[in-house]
């Protein structure tokens, strides 16, 4: 058995350099462990991302205790509303606005959700420019009402939105947020009549349409 590649050449060559054969597709190799190291590092890459998102939303899914601050019942503002059933803490998040996520236009296609109510309204709109829809999938944060002196305020996290007291809140006691409605029309006496507001709060601005910057 040679033990070099010089010893199994004929003697006469011997002297002469020898060059190791070409290993057929060796550069083919080459290639496929490049293609190979770059799968496997973004696929660790994608699973750091995954595990980062994972411990994210663990996170955020720990900011609420369902059901332990607040119960939904008839308002004396507007239909049902959300009421404190133990004393909140400020800061306190009390619920996730949840529903079905859709785009702003499918928001638009979806409106009014019930003809006979043309201004009443489950969607919550994202820093995207994409919409919350609780009338489809939504929880008890759907019935929460607006005021322009609100104790509560919305949270946005990661796209996540939250209801988070904005002050101590004692027991019984109605949540509120304020909605900062917008409307691209022109805000005529005719159109905050149609979002009238009927909060009750000494400041009452008299319509959930917020104010145009
Ligand atoms: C997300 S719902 C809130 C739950 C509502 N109370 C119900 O029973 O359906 C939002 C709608 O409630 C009504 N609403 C909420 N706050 C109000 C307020 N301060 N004054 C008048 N209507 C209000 C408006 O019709 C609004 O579009
Ligand atoms: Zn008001």
């Amino acid at each position: 058995m040679p033990k070099t590649l010089r010893d199994a050449v004929p003697s006469d060559k011997k002297n002469t350099p020898v060059k190791a054969p070409k290993k057929p597709g060796k550069s083919a190799d080459k290639k496929g462990d490049k293609k190979a190291l770059k799968r496997a590092e973004a696929e660790a890459k994608a699973l750091r991302k995954a595990e980062k998102h994972a411990k994210r939303q663990a996170k955020l899914d720990a900011l609420v205790v369902p059901g332990k601050f607040i119960k939904a019942r008839k308002s004396k503002v507007h239909g049902l509303g959300v009421f404190a059933v133990a004393p909140i803490a400020e800061g306190q998040h009390l619920i996730e606005y949840i529903g079905e996520r859709i785009s702003w236009k499918e928001a638009l296609r979806r409106h009014p959700h019930d003809p006979a109510q043309p201004n009443h309204t489950f969607y919550f709109s994202l820093d995207n420019g994409d919409c919350i829809d609780a009338n489809v999938g939504g929880n008890d944060a759907r019935w929460i009402n607006h005021s322009c002196a609100p104790n509560c305020e919305a949270d946005e996290q990661h796209g996540r939105v939250f209801i988070k007291a904005l002050r101590n809140i004692t027991k019984g006691e109605e949540l509120f947020y304020n909605y900062g409605l917008i409307i691209d029309d022109k805000y005529t006496k005719k159109l905050k009549a149609e979002y009238a507001c009927w909060c009750g709060a000494p400041k009452c601005r008299g319509t959930m349409l917020a104010p145009k910057k």
